[in-house]
């Protein structure tokens, strides 16, 4: 019941940011000129229904109240809030990227802030309700799910720049965390359409931990998991808009690794003949191994145990019976 309210009100809204993009001065000067600096160009726009709220301290506010739109929703929505004792706008001076789920109905959205400030956060999101619950979203995945299908794999990024800027490259089996952590439910989505994940996350330290520790996750979860560093200070989006559709494919097919054996090589070669140093990293590697732990994966890991042994120069065996002692 309020769920399907939520929908509503959500669905009214993208309709009242669209309009504000393109059918106002002020949207057409701010937000739509935000968006073709980004690169973003209108056939984009259109399919990921980007829109604008106006800086103003009620506008949108006024219009649902005049709509006949619960005030207890529109609060809960998170797209009114109360200020001063009055309802108002939650979302002003923002362009808006709605968040559609698998059948393209709107969970809520996030709201950049036009220029970064110490301040203010760059994007406001929707609060936890009833249908925004932020450990089971996929941004981009109604836009994504048949490329997914299609290619049997998905690439995974973080933000929802880099899920449009890889649609308007071409790039459409893409779908993004939202930020960091990346949570079981969502690869559980993931595995709705595939088994075959490529984490593309952020070239900073950031996005290089969030990616170590969703692939821990994602082996749980019986995922064939790749990995792809996008070189440091860029992200997917800035990449692709700065090298091209073409060069980005080949980038990424260039440079997908195998998660393991990406985290055994890269350790490796910083360690040198620490013997200290490469035990801790081979109790580390058979931590990992110990995740591919379902039934059917049972070749998977025989596989894994066989090929980082021989990368590290140590007895299989050995490796084997270190792994079994992770298993819980
Ligand atoms: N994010 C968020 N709130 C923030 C910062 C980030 O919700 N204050 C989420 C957003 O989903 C964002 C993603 O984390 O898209 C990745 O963050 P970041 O890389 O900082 O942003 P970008 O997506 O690169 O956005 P932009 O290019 O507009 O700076
Ligand atoms: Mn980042
Ligand atoms: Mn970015
Ligand atoms: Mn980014
Ligand atoms: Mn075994």
């Amino acid at each position: 019941q309020t769920a399907d309210s939520l929908f509503i009100i959500n669905n009214f809204a993208e309709q009242f940011f669209t309009k504000a993009l393109t059918e106002s001065e002020e949207g057409r000067l701010i937000g739509l000129s935000y968006f073709k600096e980004r690169g973003f160009r209108e056939g984009i726009i259109e399919k990921f229904r980007l829109g604008y709220a106006p800086n103003d301290r009620d506008a949108f506010t006024r219009e649902a109240l005049s709509k006949q739109y619960n005030k207890e929703l529109l609060l809960k929505s998170g797209l009114v809030a109360e200020r001063n004792g009055a309802l108002a706008d939650n979302y002003r001076g923002r362009v808006i990227f709605p968040i559609h789920n698998h059948s393209g109905k709107v969970l809520g959205f996030g709201a950049r802030i036009l220029k970064t400030t110490d301040k203010a956060p760059k994007y406001i999101n929707t609060p936890e309700n009833e249908i925004y619950v932020k450990s089971k979203i996929l941004y981009g995945s109604y836009f994504a799910r048949t490329a997914i299908e299609k290619a049997d794999e998905c690439l995974l990024v973080e933000g929802y720049t880099d899920v449009v800027s890889l649609h308007q490259a071409g790039i459409e089996n893409v779908v993004a965390s939202g930020g960091t952590s990346l949570t079981v439910d969502q690869l559980r989505l993931i595995k709705k359409y595939t088994n075959n994940l490529t984490i593309i996350y952020d070239g900073d330290a950031a996005g290089v931990k969030a990616a170590l520790r969703g692939l821990d996750l994602a082996l749980e979860e019986s995922l064939n998991v790749k990995l792809v560093l996008i070189p440091d200070k860029e992200d997917p989006d800035s990449f692709v808009n700065k090298i091209g559709a073409g060069a980005f494919t080949e980038f990424i097919k260039k440079n997908k690794k195998d998660f393991i054996l990406f985290q055994l090589e890269s350790s490796l070669a910083s360690i040198g003949d620490d013997p200290v140093k490469k035990s801790e990293l081979v109790n580390k590697i058979a931590e990992s191994i110990s995740r591919i732990n379902k039934a059917e994966d049972f070749t998977k890991q025989q596989d894994y145990i066989k090929e980082s042994a021989a990368i590290l120069a140590i007895d299989e065996a050995g490796l084997h019976a270190l792994v079994n002692k992770y298993i819980r």
